[in-house]
């Protein structure tokens, strides 16, 4: 199948990265796939102007013509998109939220009605072959709520994806943490097996992706010094 995937850490060493490279190296065990990665910070993409010049045109191209363009048209013939990013401010970093913004081409201005009450935009193609991974990190420990509004935008925006938001996740390029963040790694990777499988993860193996390395009192103890 074909993989993309979106990358949305600036950073050169991501953390978050690390995760989705253990899931990538699971996900292609048994059979390789055709992984194209985007290092979003990379690409010229421009935020969306708002001005619905693709739904004139209807070609499943933006107005704009910068990178964007070739992201569409990898996007389209994806099997599997796996976004990858650092939680910015509770939601996905803005270079990353244009490129989801400018999918907007992909969609017709018509709305319709799903079964379970929402109101879309109808596809422009049929899109049900692509399936969708999440994989969040974030600096703060665990707490309710640090991912609420993202996993709220993600279910509506990616119609129910799989989702893993990962706490403590600058420990992953602590060298010193490496006792708990090899074990997460090796984790991460069975659960690209586990995805290649039945593109799902069950709610045990997530529950265990997302599960703190350390304590949040640990965690707290060595970002302040204490
Ligand atoms: C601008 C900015 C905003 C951030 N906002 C949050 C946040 O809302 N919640 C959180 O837990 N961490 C937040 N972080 C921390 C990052 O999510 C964290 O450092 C992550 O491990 C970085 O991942 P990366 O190396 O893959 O980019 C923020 C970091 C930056 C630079």
């Amino acid at each position: 199948m074909k993989v993309l995937v979106l990358n949305g850490s600036p950073k050169k060493q991501s953390d978050t990265f690390r995760l989705t490279e253990s899931f990538l190296r699971g996900l292609n065990k048994k059979e390789r796939h055709e992984v194209t990665i985007i290092d979003v910070i990379d690409k010229n993409i421009a935020p969306c102007r708002g001005c619905f010049g693709c739904w004139a045109k209807m070609d499943g191209h933006c107005v704009i013509e910068d990178d964007q363009n070739g992201i569409l048209d990898l996007y389209r013939n994806a099997d599997l998109i796996i976004w990858s990013f650092p939680l910015y401010c509770y939601a996905m970093p803005s270079h990353l939220k244009a490129v989801m913004d400018r999918t907007i081409p992909l969609v017709k201005m018509k709305m319709v009605e799903t079964a379970d009450g929402r109101v879309q935009h109808e596809a422009l193609a049929d899109f049900s072959r692509i399936h969708t991974v999440v994989i969040c990190g974030c600096g703060f420990p665990n707490w309710d709520g640090n991912f609420d509004g993202l996993r709220i935008m993600c279910k509506h925006a990616f119609c129910n994806p799989t989702m893993v938001c990962v706490p403590e996740t600058p420990l992953l390029n602590v060298p010193q943490a490496a006792i708990v963040a090899d074990p997460l790694l090796a984790k991460f990777e069975k659960a690209g097996e586990e995805y290649a499988e039945s593109f799902t993860l069950s709610a045990d193996t997530v529950a265990s992706l997302e599960y703190p390395m350390i304590s949040r009192e640990d965690y707290l103890r060595n970002v302040n010094g204490g």
